[in-house]
């Protein structure tokens, strides 16, 4: 027969385990955000050559994605291709749906579409993969050059929470390069937000790269069109040492 202090260390044992329990459940979504292996629901602003790449990467890495359009008809057959994980509908559905947002749109339609939906997008952290293109995008292309493209968007997106990411190179060499062996190819990312930039680096190696911070929002020039950071199709070490990273 057991003894009432074995009794009590058992009882002991069961609440310490009950409070761990509890403790790793409120814990849980940052801890496992932060190490980019738990699903997240991501919501897709601009479902073309690289909002379908990047979000179908997340959806074979097992994220729940919701990509979106204004004619969201158009993404029947890509969503049903990518399976149960992948769903289509409205902008407006995106976002409520996204934990975590990824915009991928012409830069021109930036203004339009912070305006529309920043406030239902507060506190979301957003992936910006837009790049600003003057023949494309018209004047908000030199507000780019002038302020930098990471400011411009923050700008645009008041009280959201922006990485600069995935802008780099063409979605042909993201389909490509995703997941290949080791040494990945390296996606340089830049954001105000230290735990934003920490979701946006898990899901950049659940994409199948290799993040690497490059600053802040301002320094997100360094890496838009025309700077040295951009178009550079090498590995972690080597931006670093481009970019004279430590
Ligand atoms: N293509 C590349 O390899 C590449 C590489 C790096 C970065 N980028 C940048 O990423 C962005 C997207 O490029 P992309 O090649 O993926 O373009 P894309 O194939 O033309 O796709 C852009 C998508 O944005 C949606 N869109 C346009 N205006 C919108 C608005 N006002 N509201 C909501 N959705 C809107 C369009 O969907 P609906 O018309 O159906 O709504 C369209 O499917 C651009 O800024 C580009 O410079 C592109």
């Amino acid at each position: 027969m057991r003894g009432r202090s074995s009794m009590l260390v058992d009882r002991r044992v069961l609440l310490g385990a009950a409070s761990f329990a509890a403790i790793t459940t409120i814990l849980q979504p940052t801890r496992l955000f932060a190490q980019g292996s738990s699903p997240t629901r991501i919501g897709i602003i601009g479902s073309g050559n690289i909002g379908g790449t990047i979000g179908g990467l997340w959806v074979k890495k097992g994220h729940s994605v919701f990509f979106s359009s204004r004619h969201p008809d158009e993404l029947k057959d890509m969503v049903a291709k990518l399976g149960s994980l992948a769903q289509a509908g409205t902008v407006e559905q995106a976002v409520a749906f996204g934990d975590v947002l990824f915009i991928a749109v012409p830069y021109g339609a930036i203004p339009q579409i912070g305006k529309d939906y920043s406030a239902a997008m507060k506190g979301k952290v957003m992936l910006d993969a837009c790049n600003a293109v003057s023949s494309r995008d018209g004047a908000i292309a030199d507000e780019v050059e002038r302020n930098g493209i990471g400011v411009t968007t923050q700008k645009y997106f008041p009280g959201v929470r922006i990485v600069r990411a995935f802008n780099t190179m063409s979605y042909m060499v993201f389909a490509r390069e995703a997941n290949r062996p080791d040494p990945k190819l390296a996606i340089p990312i830049a954001g105000d937000d230290p735990q934003a930039l920490q979701i946006a680096a898990s899901l950049v190696r659940d994409a199948g790269f290799d993040p690497v911070t490059v600053g802040t929002l301002a320094d997100a020039r360094r890496f838009q069109r025309g700077q040295a950071g951009y178009g550079q199709q090498v590995t972690a070490a080597e931006l670093k040492q481009k970019l004279s990273l430590p």
